[in-house]
């Protein structure tokens, strides 16, 4: 029998930065470790998991002396769920370490000539931020090894929580979150027993079968509040009781949706989402705008700090009263509608239909009549609604976090605008899609955005200006 071979342990390692995803970094004889779970200061003991000739992705193996930077995490969850990995630093600590990921991804990926960052956009609240979250159900609860060392448990236990990270199919039970208003944590807990109190079946990835397969809980500062449940099984009664029973136990959720999906993966944007009771959405303030969100349509996930996102935006765009703006990756509309009265026309291109319609909605009801929204892929329609809206003054790109395609940067270049600016959740993609944009646009300005407090995920926006003589 094949013996299995043992994972590299390698000594002594002083950590002295973070890289992007999180990673702490340190280096020994030439090489490059990416640590997991790792503070700069940290000096450990990593087992690698992923060897390559100059660098190495290591977990930590021995923590030979912490950094003087890390503290107790807040959270009883916190070792095993994948929602905030950077509790173990101060939030000016975060703040910290976020700007510098910014700046040394767009140098080390782009290969850029920066500008002096301007200084990060600290967030405020720094807990229960988040107006979206995603809960799973399993028919086993992720036990700990030091659980299963114990043998402290006996029989399988039903989780409803939160993915262990890198793991599709682990659940944590979640009691406690601290991301989202604390009404989601009653939400979540009363589903979770009343599941339990009348034999509703959790999710079991293995065999797929189930009832229960995951949960969405949305709210806005408006304190409306959204369910949509996702069921594996087609249970019509036992749907409806618990629709019934929960709309009971809480008045506060204003609209009610759920979803069949028997798919092999948990998205919901490709299936129909029926609306049980309620009026099928909820409105979200920003500034003087107020926005509706759909079950499908994309919201920032963080409304406070949304607002100062757009802030920054509209301070970079600059605008003139004659300016034609496009809003490309539109979502709801948010940006293009927060700019719209301080410039002639907003166009905006957006590929979810239901996020569109909710854009023209939004529209209309914030009596906004200079913005016009498309439905389909950017790099499909643009040079299409630019023939017929005219050339850009600025254009906004907002793309997910794998960033433009290939096409669209070449249809942004070809455009000339003289202004592109380019927001961003993932700094290397978009550190990669400036490359590709430097030989004819200089970068301005730059300046990241904490949307998500004790994650080292991280917003960057960029101001790009078209070079002289372009
Ligand atoms: C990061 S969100 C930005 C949404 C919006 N700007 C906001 O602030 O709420 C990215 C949006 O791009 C949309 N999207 C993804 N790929 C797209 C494509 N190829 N063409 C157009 N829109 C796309 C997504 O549906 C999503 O709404």
């Amino acid at each position: 029998m094949a013996r299995r071979r043992r994972n590299k342990i390698v000594e002594f390692i002083r950590l002295n930065n973070f890289a992007t995803e999180g990673k702490a970094l340190g280096r020994k004889e030439g090489k490059v470790y990416f640590v997991e779970n790792g503070v700069p200061g940290d000096l450990v003991d990593v087992i690698v998991v992923k060897n390559r000739t100059d660098y190495a992705k290591a977990k930590i193996h021995r923590l030979i002396e912490p950094s003087p930077e890390r503290i107790e995490p807040f959270c009883s969850h916190f070792e095993w769920c994948g929602g905030c990995k950077w509790q173990f630093l101060d939030y000016e600590n975060q703040l910290k370490y976020k700007q510098q990921i910014v700046t040394d991804t767009l140098k080390r990926i782009g290969k850029l000539t920066l500008p002096e960052p301007l200084p990060i956009a600290g967030a405020k609240p720094t807990t229960y931020y988040r107006n979206k979250m995603e809960y799973s159900f399993s028919h086993t609860r992720w036990l700990t090894p030091q659980e299963i060392e114990n043998e402290e448990i006996i029989e399988q236990e039903p989780a409803l929580g939160m993915h262990v990270p890198g793991f599709y199919d682990k659940i944590v039970d979640i009691q406690h979150c601290y991301l989202q208003d604390d009404l989601a944590n009653q939400i979540r807990n009363w589903v979770k027993s009343y599941a339990l109190e009348n034999d509703l079946s959790f999710f079991n990835i293995q065999q797929q079968e189930g009832l229960l397969r995951t949960m969405f809980i949305r709210n806005t500062t408006l304190n409306e509040w959204m369910i949509i449940m996702n069921f594996y099984e087609d249970e019509p009664k036992k749907i409806i009781e618990l629709l019934s029973h929960l709309e009971q136990a809480f008045p506060q959720i204003t609209s009610f949706h759920y979803v069949h999906n028997n798919k092999g993966n948990d998205t919901i944007t490709d299936l129909p989402i029926t609306c049980w009771k309620g009026k099928g959405y909820i409105n979200e303030q920003l500034g003087d705008l107020t926005f509706k969100i759909s079950p499908k349509s994309f919201f920032q996930t963080n409304s406070y700090q949304a607002k100062t996102l757009y802030d920054i935006v509209l301070k970079f765009a600059n605008l003139k009263l004659s300016d034609v703006v496009y809003d490309l990756y539109s979502g709801t509309g948010t940006i293009g509608l927060y700019m719209a009265k301080y410039c002639k026309q907003v166009i905006g291109i957006e590929s979810i239909e239901d996020a569109v319609l909710d854009a023209q909605i939004n529209k209309n009801n914030n009596q906004i009549n200079n913005a016009t929204f498309y439905a389909g892929e950017v790099r499909s329609l643009f040079e299409e609604v630019v023939q017929k809206h005219g050339k850009a003054d600025v254009i906004i790109v907002d793309p997910p976090r794998a960033g433009l395609h290939k096409t669209a940067v070449e249809l942004l270049l070809q455009s000339n605008a003289p202004k592109i600016i380019y927001v961003s959740c993932n700094p290397a993609t978009q550190a990669r899609d400036l490359s590709l944009m430097e030989h004819q646009y200089d970068i301005k300005q730059y300046q990241p955005v904490d949307m998500f407090p004790h994650t080292y995920h991280i917003e960057n926006v960029v101001e790009l200006v078209l070079k002289e003589g372009e």
